[in-house]
């Protein structure tokens, strides 16, 4: 979802049903299935070892908690943003089932991380005057939300004024060489899943249009959820993405006052190449 996608879309009702967390829920082989097929198994242990033994962290777009708790508990102090007062307050309820020293480690604010300043006192967050983070994180497809160039460096340039001296970012994204851009002729269903919080099996349609000249791709359609009296709920979703291409991010990082120490095309650490299903970068403030 994109920063101004109203609660009621389906990508946010449905959120923790499409990425269903290991280490959160059950573990379900349905749900190690459902993410391997979209390319996110191991994105949470992944990003868990980078952050290890660091004591502060801030993962930009932390939606409904899927890697923020994980970082929590693992000791981290977690700062996390979110534009979408909906997917915060599914984190803050899925954090209230946390002991409390992990609930203490856990910070939000609402908003648009490409607006993020804490460099000067916030009445909002008087004690957060001056943070920066030993490693900043923007995972899972997050910089593509931004629905421009301009925008994505914004938030890169949020990152970099958020690292203290020397501190780490790690980002991921799909791979726009790897993927079909061409407008998609008929919606398509996905395989059906369960919505954990009905108990009811649901079924995704979506359809993509052609990746326009801003590198911009669209993305609708609906959720049907099977009712237990036979009915079906329809729930319609819609959200945009801008690719970034591997040469287009290294420029904007470098921009934005980061060198670049590696990049790679899976989670488990595959060399990348054009073929590889995502972009997964780690790099360094310029100090
Ligand atoms: C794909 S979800 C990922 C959530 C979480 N990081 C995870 O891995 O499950 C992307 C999240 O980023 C948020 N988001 C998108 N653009 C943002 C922006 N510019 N600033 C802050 N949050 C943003 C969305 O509201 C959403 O919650």
């Amino acid at each position: 979802m994109n920063p101004g996608t109203p609660a009621g879309d389906g990508s946010i009702l449905y959120y923790d049903a499409d990425y269903p967390s290991l280490e959160l829920g059950p573990a379900r082989a349905e749900d190690v299935a459902a993410l391997a097929r979209v390319g996110m198994l191991g994105d949470v242990a992944f990003y868990l070892e980078a952050a290890a033994g660091l004591d502060r962290v801030l993962e930009v777009g932390c939606g409904t908690g899927r890697l923020a708790i994980p970082l929590a508990r693992q000791g981290a102090e977690l700062l996390g943003v979110d534009v979408s007062g909906p997917m915060l307050d599914r984190l803050r309820a899925r954090l209230a089932a946390e002991p409390p020293e992990v609930v203490r480690r856990v910070r939000l604010i609402e908003g648009d991380a490409a607006d993020l300043d804490l460099s000067a006192p916030d009445p909002a967050y008087p004690d957060l005057a001056g943070w920066r983070a030993d490693l900043v994180l923007l995972p899972f497809n997050l910089l593509m939300l931004a629905p421009d160039a301009g925008h994505q460096r914004r938030v890169l340039a949020a990152a970099a004024r958020h690292l203290r001296p020397g501190g780490r970012l790690v980002l991921d994204v799909m791979n726009p060489l790897a993927l079909p851009l061409e407008a998609e002729r008929r919606p398509s269903p996905s395989q059906p899943r369960v919505n954990p919080e009905t108990g009811n099996r649901y079924v995704r349609h979506a359809q993509a249009a052609a990746m326009d000249e801003t590198q911009v791709q669209r993305l609708s359609g609906w959720y049907d959820e099977l009712l237990p009296d036979g009915g079906i709920r329809s729930t319609s979703f819609a959200f945009a993405w801008r690719m970034v291409y591997r040469e287009e991010l290294e420029r904007m990082l470098a921009e934005t006052g980061f060198a670049v120490e590696a990049v790679s095309g899976g989670f488990d650490g595959t060399p990348w190449t054009e073929r590889s299903s995502r972009i997964i970068v780690r790099a360094n403030t310029i100090v």
